[in-house]
Formats: structure tokens, C-alpha cells, sequence
């Protein structure tokens, strides 16, 4: 398999007056030709800011240290001329509120030939006519006509598609997908995530797509990074993340999600706790505070991702960062994890 996009040991710091957030705590992963990673994890966890190091799009008192690669070129310190011929041409972004990614005083034709012309040498004539094939592919009605209106005389739903077409303009290698239904009322979140899925098909992008909602992922992603305090915690396939569960977090995550079988009146299973501080990280698992299962050595020592079993791993891995040997039948109760702690590989060793 061929990486679009290589991180290794990235790290996001923010300067603030009250002392330094660290919002991304060295993350490895490579994003493979036409593959669909996704990025899952509670509000917070720094998600998006991973994601905003790697295109160069951090806010002023932001750093990043460690690698990301794209084709084996560093972007981490490229200057602003060379990141901005590949931001839009080989990796676009796509952002929750579709509002902040299009132009108001634009109309939608302007906005979407500009790029092509900018970034494409296109004439004119050539651009309007890949915008319109372009919309067409997001299944926008009256493509034509949209073409001479202004973003708010769009619903929402709408917006997002003109997002998503604008992203693909220019035949991007990787597509970054930051919340891209979060905004939507849930029928409109199901069109966008059945646009995403053929889209998968049809382009040939790989995707990232970030959302706090382990459902979203399900049916797109291939392989699911799950993130807490800026590290993940556990990595594996759409099969393993759903039915193997390896981190308490995962399974709190799953029980947490709204099942079709639950009963209406019955209350779901919320993780609980806050997230930690990101400027004052505990030393070893972050997710100490709020884990069942916490004892000793998740205090002292941090756990690193390690490999989940040795026989099925698959290439990419099914990895933990918990100090845990194993969870069994992590969400078989309705409402809370019934996680079985088996021993802690420090006592088993
Ligand atoms: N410019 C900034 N200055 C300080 N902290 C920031 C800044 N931008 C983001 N953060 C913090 O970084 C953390 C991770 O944010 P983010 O990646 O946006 O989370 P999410 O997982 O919800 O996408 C949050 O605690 C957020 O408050
Ligand atoms: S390392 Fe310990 S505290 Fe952290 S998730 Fe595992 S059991 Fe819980
Ligand atoms: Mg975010």
C-alpha cells in the first residue's frame, strides 16, 4: 500500500497566558491510497487540531513539532507558497460549518471556477464546465442555476454538497472531512454521508474523516483512529474498533452510542467525567480520571499503543494504549460497559 499522507510523532502546542495547551501529543499514522480513516473521539481531543498542523492552518500561538509527509514531502515548516499548491490541489479540507469554507459576497460559479482557473490553468468556459459536472456528482438539483446564487440562499444540506464538490474540484489525493455533517438536522446528515460513501467509489481520494460520532464511521471508513487527550487509544478496523473493542474509552464510546433496539424511555449510557485538562495532562493515561478499570501502574507508567492480540493483527494493526490485557463483552449490557478485566499485563507477566 501506497501512504498519501505520513505522520509520525506529531505534536500541537498553544501558547495561552495561562500556560501551554498541549493539544496533540505525538500521533503516528500513515493515510494509505484510496483508503477512508477515521478520526473518532469526544469534543476536545484535538482532533481537528491534528488535522489543522498537518495542512499548515494553525491559529497564530500554535506550533507543530514532529513529521507529516505527504508523498514523502515534509509540510511540517514548508513555507506558506510551496503548502499552498498542494492545500487544494492534492489535499483539500472540508469543515463542519460550510458557511466558513465558502465566500458570502460570492456567488457559488465564482467561487468553485476561481479554483480551477487558480489552481488548474483552466479557461473560463472549461472551469463553469466542470463545476456544473462537479455538482451534478454531489446530486445538487438545478446544478445550472445554483451556479449564480449566493451561499445563503442555500439551506445547510445544500452548502455542505457545494463544499464537498468545491473540494473535489481540483481532483484532490486526500480529502479531509472535519465534522462534515454535525451542522445537519439527521435526514440530511444521512444524504451526505450516502454522497460520501459513493464518492469513495467514484473519486479516487483518500478520505479522513473526523467526527465525535463512532456511528458515522461505520459505514465509510475503513480503519478508525480513536482519540483522547490529543493521543489515540486505539486503532483498528471498522470490524475490530465495533465488535473487538480493546480500550475502556472505545467501549464507553460504543455504550454510549443510541441504539435501534433501545427502549424509548430508557437513558443512555454517557462516559463519566470530563475530559482532562489540556494543561495539566496527567503524566500517564489520560484517561484515568474516568476509566472503571484504573489501578496502579495507569498512574505512574503511560501506556503506549501496543498490538491487541498477536494472531489476526492485520497490517495497519489493531492497537490499545491501556495497560489492560483485555476487555470481553464490552458493550453486551444496555447502558454501561460490562467490560470483564481479564489482568493487567503487569501482574500476568
Ligand atoms: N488557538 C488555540 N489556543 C489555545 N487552545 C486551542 C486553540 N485552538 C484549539 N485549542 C484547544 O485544543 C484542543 C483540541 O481542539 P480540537 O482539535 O479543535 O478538538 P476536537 O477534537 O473537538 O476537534 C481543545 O482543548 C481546544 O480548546
Ligand atoms: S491504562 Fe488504565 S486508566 Fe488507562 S484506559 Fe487502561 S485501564 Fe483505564
Ligand atoms: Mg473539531
Amino acid at each position: 500500500m501506497t501512504a498519501v499522507l505520513e505522520v509520525r510523532d506529531l505534536k500541537v502546542r498553544f501558547a495561552t497566558p495561562d500556560g501551554e495547551v498541549s493539544a496533540v501529543n505525538g500521533v503516528s499514522f500513515d493515510v494509505n491510497e484510496g483508503e477512508c480513516v477515521g478520526i473518532v473521539g469526544e469534543s476536545g481531543s484535538g482532533k481537528s487540531q491534528l488535522f489543522m498542523s498537518v495542512m499548515g492552518l494553525l491559529a497564530k500561538n500554535g506550533r507543530t513539532l514532529g513529521s507529516a509527509k505527504y508523498r514523502g514531502t515534509e509540510l511540517v515548516g514548508m513555507p506558506v507558497k510551496a503548502l499552498n499548491k498542494i492545500r487544494g490541489d492534492k489535499i483539500a479540507m472540508i469543515f463542519q460549518d460550510s458557511m466558513t469554507g465558502l465566500t458570502p459576497h460570492l456567488r457559488i460559479g465564482k467561487q468553485m471556477t476561481e479554483v480551477l482557473v487558480q489552481h488548474k490553468g483552466m479557461s473560463e468556459a472549461d472551469a463553469r464546465k466542470r463545476a456544473l459536472e462537479m455538482l451534478n456528482l454531489v446530486r445538487i438539483p438545478e446544478a445550472g442555476r445554483r451556479l449564480a446564487q449566493y451561499p445563503h440562499e442555500l439551506s445547510g444540506g445544500m452548502r455542505q454538497r457545494i463544499m464537498i464538490a468545491m473540494a473535489l474540484l481540483c481532483e484532490p489525493e486526500l480529502l479531509i472531512a472535519d465534522e462534515p455533517t454535525t451542522a445537519l438536522d439527521v435526514t440530511v446528515q444521512a444524504q451526505i454521508l450516502d454522497l460520501m460513501a459513493d464518492l469513495k467509489t467514484v473519486t479516487k481520494a483518500a478520505i479522513v474523516l473526523i467526527t465525535h460520532d463512532l456511528g458515522t464511521v461505520a459505514g465509510l471508513c475503513d480503519k478508525v483512529q480513536v482519540m483522547y487527550g490529543g493521543r489515540f487509544m486505539e486503532t483498528g478496523t471498522v470490524q475490530e474498533i465495533f465488535y473487538k473493542p480493546a480500550h475502556p474509552y472505545t467501549a464507553g464510546l460504543l455504550a454510549s452510542m443510541p441504539r435501534l433496539t433501545e427502549e424509548r424511555q430508557e437513558k443512555l449510557y454517557a462516559i463519566p467525567g470530563q475530559p482532562p485538562n489540556l494543561q495539566r495532562l496527567p503524566k500517564a493515561c489520560p484517561f484515568q480520571e474516568r476509566c472503571t478499570y484504573v489501578h496502579d501502574r495507569c498512574i505512574d507508567e503511560l501506556p503506549v499503543l501496543r498490538q491487541v492480540g498477536d494472531a489476526n493483527a492485520t497490517l495497519t494493526g489493531h492497537t490499545k494504549a491501556c495497560h489492560l490485557v483485555s476487555l470481553q463483552n464490552p458493550v453486551s449490557a444496555p447502558h454501561a460497559p460490562s467490560i470483564n478485566v481479564a489482568a493487567d499485563e503487569a501482574r500476568s507477566a
